[in-house]
């Protein structure tokens, strides 16, 4: 099987996107390509949460694996959307701010929102400055910088990954390999779930097997696929397609169509697997992302519960 870094060559390089002081370029660039993983997934991570609740009887503790500037975080924990966050960062009196008055009114700004999503999350990125903005802005708990795949778990990041319940990751696969994996379920105490979004262009089989190794047992969300983005330009498109039929994957009204697609893998101890399938835990709802006006959203349950009104 090629290695990642090969397959990943036939992708456009966002790099220097990543490593930013603020998410001001993120949300610009990526934005601009109608990046939108993080709301399309949002919703079945929260269904995925919400039983890993019901089964342990806490709110998990995740760590968002590729975290970046906290956007998963952000998503589950407020009622906002990567589309939202890019029309705050993207509109032009936010240009002139200096990165540090950012922080500080981003502070204000997720502070503001009501929490509709319990659980904590704590992340890990190889970007020193988005792990950064992400804790200082509230939305993380606390952040490992640290590139798995070529340097071991520093002795205090351990620390911070033992609570782990669930490692999440949107957009991460593909940039981390099976050895990142491997470190951080050598970190944790207790086996976790694992929930990745992946490029189709990515094969998940040897994370599977050394989740497997762990006693995780792997499934994958059938008939249905994530859109991550649109293909940055022909150069793109042409090496990505070209990529995908090399392994054999039939891109028809998927791929074909001018967007990555992502498939969803969930590993968890063969006893939650077993007590309730994949096919049962989640449901995809077609069309959440499309509406435009003012929504009601209940934020809480019983008693407690609150019923917001969420502009576009
Ligand atoms: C496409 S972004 C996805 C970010 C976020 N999860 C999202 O969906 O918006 C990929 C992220 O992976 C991070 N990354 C790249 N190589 C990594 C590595 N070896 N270990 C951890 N993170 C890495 C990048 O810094 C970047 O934040």
């Amino acid at each position: 099987m090629q290695p990642y870094s090969t397959l990943n060559a036939s992708k456009a390089n966002f790099d220097n996107i990543y490593d930013q002081p603020d998410p001001r370029g993120y949300f610009s660039v990526l934005g601009a390509l109608d990046y939108m993983i993080p709301d399309v997934a949002e919703p079945i991570i929260r269904q995925i949460l919400r039983a890993r609740e019901r089964r342990s009887g806490t709110p998990p503790t995740v760590l968002d694996l590729g975290c970046s500037y906290g956007i998963n975080a952000a998503l589950h924990r407020f009622p906002l959307s990567f589309r939202r966050l890019r029309l705050r960062y993207g509109n032009p009196d936010m240009a002139a701010v200096e990165p540090e008055q950012l922080a500080q009114l981003d502070r204000s700004y997720y502070g503001s929102w009501p929490q509709i999503g319990g659980a904590r999350f704590i992340g890990l990125d190889i970007s020193a400055p988005a792990v950064r903005y992400a804790v200082s802005v509230g939305l993380l708990e606390a952040g490992v910088i640290a590139n798995l795949e070529s340097e071991a778990l520093r002795r205090e990041d351990r620390q911070v990954l033992r609570e782990v319940d669930v490692v999440l990751s949107t957009g991460c696969v593909g940039y981390v390999s099976e050895r990142t994996f491997a470190a951080v379920l050598d970190a944790v105490e207790r086996p976790p779930w694992v929930v990745s979004f992946v490029l189709r262009m990515f094969p998940y089989d040897a994370i599977a097997a050394l989740l497997a190794e762990r006693g995780l047992v792997t499934e994958k969300l059938a008939g249905a696929t994530f859109v991550q983005r649109r293909f940055r330009d022909l150069t793109e498109f042409g090496s990505c397609l070209a990529t995908l039929e090399k392994l054999g994957i039939d891109t028809g009204g998927l791929e074909a169509e001018g967007r990555f697609q992502a498939e969803l893998f969930v590993s968890r101890p063969r006893a939650d697997a077993a007590a309730l399938p994949l096919g049962r835990m989640v449901t995809v709802v077609s069309g959440r992302n499309r509406t435009v006006g003012t929504r009601y959203v209940r934020v809480g349950r019983g008693a407690d519960a609150q019923v917001l009104r969420v502009p576009s």
